[in-house]
């Protein structure tokens, strides 16, 4: 079965009216959480906010006036090509040291709740591997030193 990808959910919940259509948004974000342990990932609401060009308070707004919806806490996203060029790029090694060093696994959130992670697929970036996307933003050639800056400063020096 495909995986699941938020992008193109947005995608297609757009093309059903979403966000001027409260009922396809709220289709979106029911989705959303179904797809993530019953939880809504923040840094998620932020893209969704940022694709749809709407306000982050107005998606939360939306959000608290529905029990059954439920938002996580951590506040930062990253998410690591799983492609296959990324691969012989060597992504396994940054995978490994996300891994040993903020103690999270893909799914996961990061030992001191900074960010969520997630091993995802084809970023479309694939010659300038190994790729990841912090907050929604795609970084290229990616190694050890640049992606500590990104988690700890939020930007690259
Ligand atoms: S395989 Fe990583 S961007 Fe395509």
């Amino acid at each position: 079965m495909k995986k699941w990808d938020l992008y193109e959910a947005i995608e297609y919940y757009r093309k059903d009216g979403a966000p001027q259509s409260q009922d396809a948004l709220i289709a979106l974000l029911r989705e959303l959480q179904e797809e993530n342990d019953d939880v809504l990932p923040s840094y998620m609401i932020k893209m969704i906010a940022d694709k749809m060009e709407v306000k982050e308070s107005f998606l939360m707004a939306i959000i608290k006036r529905y029990p059954s919806l439920r938002l996580d806490s951590a506040p930062n996203y990253l998410e690591v090509c799983g492609g296959p060029n990324c691969a012989k790029n060597n992504s396994a090694k940054l995978m490994r040291f996300i891994m040993e060093k903020y103690k999270v696994e893909s799914g996961g959130i990061s030992e001191k709740g900074k960010f969520a992670y997630k091993i995802g697929g084809c970023m479309k970036h694939c010659g300038k591997g190994p790729n990841i996307r912090w907050n929604g933003e795609v970084y290229n050639k990616m190694d050890e030193k640049k992606l500590v800056q990104l988690i700890e400063n939020g930007k690259l020096e």
